[in-house]
């Protein structure tokens, strides 16, 4: 079931949604070889407490795994879900960093890739890539289209540029659940769901992309997923809600 979020129940998750865009800018500060994923986590966590709010991963129990930090930290081929450790960060990595919160029973989420020092040409690329099809797929954010539409821009942008969109994840409605109907595919294929878009849906469109196969592996802690191949991966997401003016992308800081 689709829920539409009132104007009201909207005021709110712009304010949860600004949260994490705000903590996501101080993290993104941070992020410097030497640092561990550990010391991110810690500071999320306090930025998020001193903000009012609390963290939205933490303690989330999907599939009888729970997850146990405030952040998802995940490295080069680490597509998403990676745990923070005290694993250091070093220079000519990529970090994804994938941060949701909820405030006043309202959820935000949001993730974005971060290059650490001298990082290669084609990281970069992967990096730019996956965030233009980001954005290709909030343009088509607009009442009267369909999730297709959304779909398909992710998908056009990731696959013309030579790399892969994951299958395995998608988006999400978002509300007073951090995971809500629809979900939101970054691919296309006949006979999915294909809901018409309307005003007051509130989406958390995350495109993950991979330099090669599209294929991941799941590790053993139950969470990181990795590509198959060992190539890069990268990942970035906004909650958007959709109004009669057209997409209002939540999770950006509108300085
Ligand atoms: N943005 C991711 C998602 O919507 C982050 C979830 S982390 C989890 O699936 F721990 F909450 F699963
Ligand atoms: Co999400």
């Amino acid at each position: 079931m689709i829920l539409l979020k009132s104007p009201e129940e909207l005021a709110v998750m712009r304010i949860a949604s600004r949260i994490v865009a705000e903590i996501l800018a101080e993290l993104r500060k941070l992020v410097a070889p030497g640092v561990t994923t550990d010391e991110l986590d810690a500071v999320a966590e306090r930025l998020t407490l001193e903000a009012g709010a609390r963290p939205a991963f933490k303690g989330y129990r999907p599939r009888g795994v729970t997850y146990p930090k405030t952040l998802c930290v995940s490295i080069n081929e680490e597509i998403v879900h990676g745990i923070p450790s005290a694993r250091k960060i070093k220079s000519g990595d990529i970090v994804s960093l994938d941060f949701g919160v909820v405030y006043d029973g309202f959820f935000g989420d949001a993730a974005i890739t971060v290059p650490v020092g001298k990082v290669s040409g084609r990281a970069l690329r992967l990096m730019e890539v996956t965030r233009n099809s980001l954005y290709a797929g909030i343009e088509q954010m607009r009442v009267g289209k369909r999730m297709s539409d959304v779909s398909c821009a992710v998908q056009r942008t990731a696959e013309s540029a030579g790399f892969s969109v994951v299958e395995d994840f998608a988006g999400h409605g978002i509300g007073r659940s951090l995971h809500e109907d629809p979900q939101v595919p970054n691919y296309f294929s006949r006979g999915m769901p294909n809901p018409r878009l309307q005003a007051g849906m509130v989406l958390a469109i995350e495109p993950m992309v991979n330099e090669g196969t599209a294929r991941l592996k799941i590790l053993d802690d139950g969470w990181t997923a990795v590509t198959a191949d060992g190539k890069l991966s990268a990942h970035f997401e906004h909650s958007v809600a959709i109004t009669e003016n057209g997409p209002e992308i939540l999770t950006e800081l509108n300085v």
